[in-house]
């Protein structure tokens, strides 16, 4: 090869190889916190997304899950992620609630009574308002959202079937005002405490149960802790994936597009998950060892104190009672009278 063409092959390579170099420095891995285990509503919601975005962005972009809390408590990753300096979080609803507290209306106890209920809420048009909401209040976007079935009551003490089955059981909350309050409604003072924190407190026994959905007491390994389920129907667990508002608006436009399309189909991957895995887990927590008791009296007393109590106390914090009378309403139900 002459020298001239030889320089050109030089001056290829070297312009191949700087190339090469700057896709490199502007491919991102992002970081995901995810509260709960391997095996959890939350990991396979998370899971989907992040092979979904990844191939939406023809592998440029990749996406790595940091399981168990280890990135901090559910509630820290959103003071994280409005502050840019973690990328996404998958989280209970209940836990941004502190942050945008419109968004608990999906927390009032016995208003989401089905998984349809959740998919209905969170895919329309009252979804889309609070995923405004939380932008505004709390600076993150809520991407997507995984469903994981309904909070039923765990302990390690006795079988809980009525309110007064209740006395003596020291119940562990998330630091959310309307779940305190519900428990107050039924008779008790409850103990608010971090999710993280939440496993080693019931091994210990510096509280007696929690409450929280077949899937994550499965995933969590509670059966190791506890013994006694109450299926209760109070709170339909969603947990909303998150993206720091600020990282979104630095992403390319296909890259925002990738991010949105990948959570709305994890989305529909997470009801198909609960639907086929959940009677399943329920078998596996009896082969485990747990007692299941339904509450006594198709669990009236529950849904009365807790409703009478505690939807009236927080019309204002949700938007007005007007709010949950869409909700109800679009649910085919009656609405309440002020
Ligand atoms: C909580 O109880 O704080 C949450 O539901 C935990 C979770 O994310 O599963």
């Amino acid at each position: 090869m002459k020298f001239a063409g030889k320089l050109a092959a030089t001056a290829g390579l070297a312009v191949a190889l700087f190339l090469n170099a700057a896709e490199d420095v502007s491919a991102k891995n992002f970081k995901m916190a995810v509260g709960d285990a391997h095996g959890s509503a939350q990991h396979a919601l998370g899971e989907k997304f992040v092979e979904l975005f990844e191939a939406k962005t023809g592998g440029k972009h990749t996406a790595k899950m940091f399981l168990n809390g280890q990135l901090g408590s559910e509630q820290d990753t959103v003071n994280e992620a409005a502050i840019g300096t973690l990328d996404f979080s998958i989280l209970a609803i209940n836990n941004i609630t502190p942050f945008s507290p419109t968004v608990g209306v999906f927390t009032l106890p016995y208003v989401i009574l089905s998984l349809e209920d959740a998919e209905k809420l969170t895919q329309g048009e009252i979804g889309q308002e609070l995923v405004d909401n939380t932008l505004r209040d709390a600076g993150v976007r809520i991407v997507g959202w995984t469903y994981t079935g309904f909070r039923v009551l765990t302990n390690s003490k006795k079988p809980i079937k009525t309110l007064e089955d209740l006395d003596g059981v020291v119940v562990r909350v998330p630091k959310n005002e309307i779940m305190i309050d519900t428990y107050k409604s039924w008779g008790i003072n409850p103990t608010p405490m971090a999710w993280s924190e939440t496993f080693t407190a019931l091994q210990q026994k510096v509280v007696d149960g929690q409450d929280n959905p077949y899937l994550t007491v499965h995933s969590m390994k509670f059966y190791e802790v506890q013994k006694y389920v109450t299926a209760i129907r109070y709170i339909f667990s969603i947990e909303p994936l998150i993206v720091s508002e600020a990282v979104f608006q630095d992403m390319d436009e296909d890259v925002q597009k990738a991010v949105i399309e990948a959570g709305k189909e994890a989305t529909l991957h997470s009801a198909n998950h609960l639907r086929e895995s959940e009677a399943a887990i329920r078998e596996d927590l009896l082969a485990k060892g747990m007692q299941i008791d339904e509450p006594a009296d198709g669990e009236k007393e529950w849904i009365e104190k807790a409703t009478t109590a505690v939807w009236p106390k927080y019309y204002d914090s949700i938007g007005g009672v007007d709010k949950l009378n869409t909700v109800l309403t679009s649910l085919g139900r009656d609405p309440v009278k002020e």
